[in-house]
């Protein structure tokens, strides 16, 4: 995302008049996604996920994470991959926001300085006219990527070599943030309220790409073993999970209409 430190500053002031007035803590990550959250919505089960993923490939997996922002997501992620790294184009971010830059997070652009090889590289959210897969396809043989359908770039990785083997969606900020504000910010009659609430959609979908046949036969291995056990382990869970829950965008929750209608967190396999 384009941002000047000045538009980064306005942002910022709007979040502190924004919390005078919260209704949950756990709002603002869905309404400020890039100073406080993702632009992706994720559960615990997600982290699990890609980590399961890594594991299952590498017993000590390189991961990196391509235009992290300040690093939410990948802050989870490291607790599972302790040696997993960002890079992020603007340094703004921490300077205008007075947050001190992690180690984990280098200052580099994507397009020309993913310097080594890695087991995995996440790509969260690729901003439209932004375009790195080039750069990203010759540094590893597992791609993840989250793509917001209308909103980022479509982010496809079939034709750079890559096969796609599964995919799942979740909602993306913007859905979140829609139900949040329609429910606790803004003044809608109910009888629209309950109107809008039949449009509820999900956009965001997690997308992962493989070029190599063994691993990716592992892969699906791993991830129909982790579907199991989510079911069963649904308790393990972030903080912030109950607005999803709350906001109708449950794990395994139908969203659709009945000509597309999908589960969300399902895991989908491509043949
Ligand atoms: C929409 S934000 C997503 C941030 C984070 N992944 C998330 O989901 O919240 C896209 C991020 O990609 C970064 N970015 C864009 N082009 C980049 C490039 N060529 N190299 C590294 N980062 C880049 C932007 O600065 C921005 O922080």
């Amino acid at each position: 995302m384009s941002y000047s430190p000045q538009a980064l500053k306005e942002a910022i002031n709007s979040l502190k008049r924004y919390r005078l007035n919260s209704v949950s803590k756990h709002h603002e990550r869905y309404i400020f996604p890039l100073l406080s959250g993702t632009y992706f919505s994720y559960r615990k089960i997600d982290v699990q996920r890609l980590v399961s993923i890594a594991y299952s490939i590498s017993s000590n997996p390189s991961y990196l994470d391509v235009g992290c922002g300040y690093g939410d997501f990948l802050k989870r992620i490291r607790q599972y991959i302790p040696n997993a790294i960002g890079i992020e184009k603007n340094s703004d971010i921490f300077y205008e926001c007075g947050i001190a830059k992690p180690d984990f997070i280098n200052i580099a652009d994507a397009r020309w300085e993913i310097k080594q090889d890695y087991d995995i590289i996440f790509v969260g959210w690729m901003d439209p006219g932004v375009d790195f897969r080039d750069a990203v396809k010759s540094k590893t043989e597992v791609v993840i990527t989250t793509l917001d359908q209308g909103l980022s770039l479509a982010a496809e990785y079939d034709a750079h070599g890559y096969k796609r083997i599964a995919y799942w969606r979740t909602p993306s900020w913007e859905d979140v943030n829609h139900e949040i504000m329609n429910y606790y910010y803004t003044k809608v009659p109910r009888e629209t309220y309950l109107k809008l609430i039949k449009m509820r959609r999900a956009h965001n979908l997690w997308y992962i790409y493989c070029s190599n046949e063994t691993k990716s036969e592992v892969i699906v291995k791993t991830l129909i073993r982790n579907m199991q056990g989510e079911s069963e382990a649904s308790s393990s869970r972030y903080d912030f999970e109950d607005v999803l829950d709350e906001c109708g965008f449950k794990y395994l929750e139908s969203v659709g209409d009945s000509t597309s209608c999908e589960r969300l967190w399902e895991i989908y396999f491509d043949n």
